[in-house]
This record gives C-alpha cells, structure tokens and sequence, in this order.
C-alpha cells in the first residue's frame, strides 16, 4: 500500500516566524529569534536596512519611530528616518519597551548580529532586504557581509538562506552576484509574468489573500533559475485555518505571526 502517512507529511509548509515571533517578543531583534528557537521555529524571516554611515541592521520600518524610543532621545531629527542615523544613534535606542517593558534595554540588531546568532541557534534564514531604492548598492554589501559571516559557506546555500526582495531590479542584482543563493521575488505576478521573474527568482512569496488554486499551479509550472519548480511562501497568516486552506492548495510555505501555532495546525490538519 502506498505510504500515504509520508506522503501527507512531506506535503506539509514550513512555517516561517515573521520578523521572529512578534506575538511574543518584539519584531526584528535578538530577543525574537531566541523566542523562535525556543519554540522549536526553524525558520524566521527579517528585514535589512542600512545606517547613515553604512552599517546593514534588522529592522522593518524604514523609520524608527514605531520600534524604538528614538523621538524621545532625538526629538529633534524627524521624519526619524533609518537612514539618517549612524549605527552608533541607533544602539542606543530602546528597541524592545514599545512592545513590553520586560523587553527594555533590547537594541536594533546589527545585520551581523542577527546572522551570527541566528546561526548560533541552528535556524534558517529568510532575509528580506527591504526599501533597496533607499540604499543604493546594498546588494553587494549584503553580499560581503553573508560571506564574512559564514553565510555563504555551502551548508548554509543548500537551503538554510533565502533572500526576498519587492524590489526586483534589487533581487536580479542580488542573484547575479550570487546566483547559488535562493531568492525569493515578494508579490503575486500574473501568469503571463512570471517567465521573467523566473530568471532570478526561485520563490514567489504573495500575500496570502492573492492565492487561489489555479495561481498556484501556475506558479509550480514554472522552472526557477536553478532548474527546480519556483516555490510559493505566503504572507502573512495568523489565522490556523487560512494556513490549512493553503497547505491544501500546495502552499510550499507559511509566513506567519505566530509560528507555534501555524505548526502546530500544520502538522494536524
Ligand atoms: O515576508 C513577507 C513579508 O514580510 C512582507 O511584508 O511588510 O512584513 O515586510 P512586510
Ligand atoms: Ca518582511
């Protein structure tokens, strides 16, 4: 008889932590991932952005002001914007208190940082690069900071990384660099479209609410640069039985919110 018990399993998403577990820690830092690792969640996804004076950090507004304290220790610098501050403004910017005040004293990651112990915690990484039109070259500097960090060694391009973009100028940039890292283009292109994105693309990651059975196949018809069908990872869903309904439409991944939860209406639906 056919295994049909591995079957359904092999079948099931994986579900990744959107900007960590942010019902639980706050968005985008330290305390998020280690929250994610200790939920058994392997993998999360971030957002990268640059510093007035070059530095790459985790963090998904491109401005401050709803993650950190920054209009009360700079009240003078609006629109308090991420690429007008150094790194060194930043580190001293309550990133954690908005959320719960058992977070204070958390900081806006360095993008090293968050690389160095994503990797401490054994987890696997979705990397957003986020507003790229806003820093200009950034595709290349991501390039050297994955490569300084171990993150282009080959356990990690075999399937512990991929970097998503909306900004598909910046993605196609970013795969011509490195064309052995996945990528995944962020949006729901029509059928007719998405040959193209195919040439730099290996996943097409849409909000969920664009996702409709015959989407799906055409996305899965399509080869990605690597050969393999292009993989679907739908945003962002809370809700256990919108994840269900997607699992059955042949969803490859959930990006979620709450990533226990999902997981765990995954595995027993
Ligand atoms: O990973 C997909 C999702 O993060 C895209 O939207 O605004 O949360 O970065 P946003
Ligand atoms: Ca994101």
């Amino acid at each position: 008889a056919p295994d049909t018990a591995a079957t359904a399993r092999a079948r099931v998403p994986l579900t990744i932590g959107h900007r960590g577990v942010p019902v639980q820690a706050p968005e985008n830092t330290l305390a998020s991932i280690d929250r994610a690792a200790r939920l058994g969640v392997r993998w999360v996804e971030n957002d990268v952005q640059r510093t007035k004076d070059g530095k790459l950090v985790v963090i998904h507004d491109t401005t401050l002001t709803r993650t950190t304290d920054v209009k009360k220790r700079f009240p003078d610098r609006a629109p308090w914007k991420v690429g007008d501050f150094t790194l060194a403004e930043i580190r001293k910017l309550d990133a954690g208190s908005w959320f719960d005040r058992r977070f204070a004293g958390e900081r806006v990651p360095t993008l090293d940082s968050y690389l160095r112990r994503v990797d401490h915690n054994r987890q696997k990484l979705l990397l957003e690069v986020k507003a790229p039109e806003l820093y200009p070259g950034i595709e290349r500097q991501l390039v050297a900071e994955l490569r300084r960090t171990g993150w282009l060694d080959r356990r990690h391009v075999g399937g512990r990384l991929v970097v998503q973009s909306f900004n598909a100028a910046s993605l196609r940039a970013f795969h011509g660099l490195r064309p052995e890292v996945k990528t995944g283009f962020l949006g729901a292109p029509k059928p007719a479209e998405l040959r193209d994105y195919a040439k730099f693309a290996d996943q097409i990651n849409p909000d969920h609410t664009k996702v409709d059975a015959a989407w799906v196949r055409s996305v899965h018809g399509v080869k990605g640069p690597h050969g393999r069908r292009l993989e679907i990872s739908a945003w962002t869903v809370d809700d256990p039985d919108r994840a269900v309904a997607l699992a059955r439409l042949g969803v490859d991944a959930i990006i979620t919110n709450a990533p226990h939860v999902i997981a765990d209406a995954l595995e027993e639906a």
